[in-house]
């Protein structure tokens, strides 16, 4: 039997400390730490009379969850906080967005951001910027270049909302013989992999087969087109559960299951990760049974670590936000208040 009985996980919400302040406290060592929300960014180029110069690269401009990681960062690197930004935006090609990493050091930017689309390839760029002298803050995802060619990183937990979007499908399905289909985000990126080796962990001790899994891209038009594939190899009577890596691909997935005769939510259930507004007003509507967030707000802590590495402090080398889960009745509490 399909069980409902999920555990109810409040984290205490966004914001736990400690990144920004530990670095200003020079307590810097490898280890990880949690740091969280939008906290006050001291402001390097304010006290020195002049701005300072920030290269931003996004990874495009996929997913709701990008727009509003896109508002946060240039909320926190604004002019009236001491900084000038560059912000480009790669269109999720990984080539473009080294080019344009590229691009910053010729420059001769103060720092670069970096939102890595991929976790692979990138060496080179980064050991160039350190030739330069230009520190490098990572945001949002992580790379698979050695950690000394990086100051920084701050984001979310990707294995772990993998790990909580697994527990509760085996809450829900458990012994109970489940066809599931996966919705994977951008091929190579640290989320779509990490999201999906923590489903995986915690979801090998059940009934649940994943029958096919497909990249779409992080995006609404990406998750509704890799769903049509899939519905019509198996129909909505030969798929119980969607796993989506993301919301926007979730909402699509709920549009190709309508136009197929299927009820979202109920003929075939659906998880999915980030908890935007789009999302959580489904998974009220009962189109998507679970969501677990990942909190885009990431602007301040990164405008903070920028000012900290220039100012010669030490920092942590990752930087965790904690995420919460929801339910539907946990949506409905929360949407009104939510900032996303
Ligand atoms: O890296 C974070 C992921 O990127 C978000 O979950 C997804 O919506 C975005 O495109």
């Amino acid at each position: 039997m399909r069980s409902q009985g999920v555990r109810k996980r409040q984290f205490l919400g966004l914001i736990t400390v400690l990144a920004v302040a530990l670095a200003a406290c020079g307590g810097g060592s490898s280890s990880d730490t949690t740091a969280g929300g939008e906290g006050a960014a001291t402001t390097a180029g304010e006290s020195a009379g002049e701005l300072v110069t920030v290269g931003f690269a996004q990874t495009g401009s996929e997913s709701g969850w990008r727009s509003a990681n896109t508002e946060s960062m240039k909320t926190a690197f604004s002019e009236e906080n001491g900084f000038e930004l560059i912000f480009n935006a790669a269109d999720n090609d990984p080539a473009a967005q080294i080019a344009a990493v590229r691009g910053f050091i010729n420059q001769g930017v103060d720092a670069i951001v970096i939102a890595p689309i991929v976790e692979d390839g990138w060496e080179d760029v980064l050991q160039e910027a350190a030739d330069a002298e230009i520190p490098v803050i990572l945001e949002d995802r992580t790379v698979t270049a050695p950690e000394d060619l990086y100051a920084t990183w701050v984001g979310l937990d990707f294995k772990r909302e993998g790990v909580y979007a697994g527990e509760w499908a085996a809450e829900t399905f458990g012994d109970t013989p489940t066809k599931m289909v996966v919705l994977e985000g951008t091929t190579g990126s640290a989320p779509a992999n990490d999201r999906a080796e923590g489903f995986d962990e915690a979801t090998a001790e059940t009934a649940i087969e994943k029958i096919d899994s497909q990249t779409g891209d992080f995006t609404r038009d990406g998750g509704k087109t890799v769903m049509e594939g899939f519905l019509t190899k198996y129909g909505v009577d030969g798929i119980d559960l969607v796993y989506a890596h993301n919301d926007d691909m979730a909402l699509g997935a709920i549009e190709a299951i309508e136009a197929a005769g299927g009820v979202p939510g109920e003929d075939i259930q659906i998880v999915s990760i980030d908890a935007v507004h789009d999302g959580m007003q489904a998974l009220i509507d009962g189109k998507i049974n679970y969501i677990v967030e990942c909190n885009p707000l990431l602007g301040e802590l990164a405008a903070g670590f920028v000012n900290s590495v220039l100012a010669g402090e030490e920092v942590e080398k990752r930087n965790y936000v904690e995420d919460q889960t929801f339910t539907q009745e946990q949506a409905e509490e929360a949407l009104p208040d939510r900032l996303y």
